[in-house]
């Protein structure tokens, strides 16, 4: 992909509101089925977010998502992006066939730890990175490998926490990361909410360091307030209650990308009636005449 990511930013399809799944996620009694979220509200499913782990492939929601022509987003859970040996040949020839199935619009993922130690089943789990300087350069090139070996954009997402190590802010860390690899975002702003409470910081601090014109994608969900022995925590449960300090972030976010594309609303666990209203309320949010000017 030739030229700055500012300049290839243009190209890419502004997709509206969306929702995500992965392998096998609406065999969970009382799950959302996308196809009929889009029959039902076709705003709100504008697109599915596909999270792929290669070695499970799609599940036939997924692959009939696609086969219907409708768009689609690729995001990976299997990849440890500062680890180059995550790209080795067997998995990248296996991850394009998927990408061939999806056409997704880019791929996008957790920028974290998917895996400790070796890439098996047996050690999935997703930490954040170690926000230090040293973290960023082997991050960078890893994105800048997967975007070379995909043939599309790929835009790190700042993981969930309850613990963050390292010295910089999260924003802090994302921006230099954004300008290293030369690429867009995602961000999360259930997660960011979270990990700014578990900080200590309000909603937005930090705000003015991230280049928002790199911010493509959002993620909004919802999360409630636990206790364990005196200490409250939040659980990112994707449930439909969204916290404030989310809404304080969502809005602060729409106000400043620019180049935004895709609002993602994670709510896969929930039966389709009760997630209306957070669609409902992540639309009304969105600028004047956005959602009408998706998918075109
Ligand atoms: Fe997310």
């Amino acid at each position: 992909m030739r030229g700055s990511f500012l300049d290839r930013v243009g190209a890419l399809p502004r997709l509206g509101l969306g929702v995500s799944t992965e392998y096998g996620a609406r065999r969970q009694d009382g799950a959302l089925d996308p196809a009929a979220l889009r029959a039902r509200a076709p705003a709100y499913a504008g697109f599915l977010e596909v999270g792929v782990e290669v070695v499970k492939g799609l599940d036939a929601d997924a692959s009939a998502w696609a086969a219907a022509g409708w768009p689609t987003t690729y995001h990976f859970l299997d990849v440890n992006l500062d680890e180059p040996e995550d790209l080795e040949e067997s998995w990248s020839a296996e991850a394009r066939a998927i990408a061939a199935a999806l056409r997704p619009a880019w791929v996008c993922g957790d920028a974290g730890l998917w895996h400790f130690g070796a890439r098996d089943r047996g050690q999935m789990l997703l930490l954040p990175p170690v926000l230090v300087k040293a973290s960023i350069g082997p991050m960078a090139a890893g994105i800048r490998a997967l975007r070379a070996a995909l043939g599309l954009e790929v835009l790190p997402e700042n993981p969930p926490g309850s613990v963050f190590l390292g010295d910089m802010h999260l924003l802090e860390f994302f921006a230099a990361l954004a300008e290293s690899a030369d690429t867009g975002l995602l961000i999360d702003c259930a997660h960011l909410a979270i990990y700014q409470r578990v900080m200590g910081f309000d909603p937005l601090t930090g705000f003015d360091s991230l280049p928002w014109e790199r911010v493509v994608e959002l993620h909004v969900a919802g999360g409630s307030v636990l206790t364990h022995e005196g200490l409250a925590m939040v659980d990112d449960d994707h449930g439909t209650a969204v916290l404030p300090d989310t809404w304080v972030i969502v809005e602060a976010a729409i106000a400043r990308a620019q180049n935004l594309r895709a609002v993602v609303v994670e709510c896969e666990r929930n039966p389709l009636e009760a997630t209306l209203p957070i669609f409902a309320a992540v639309a009304e949010r969105l600028p004047q005449g956005w959602l009408a000017g998706a998918g075109e």
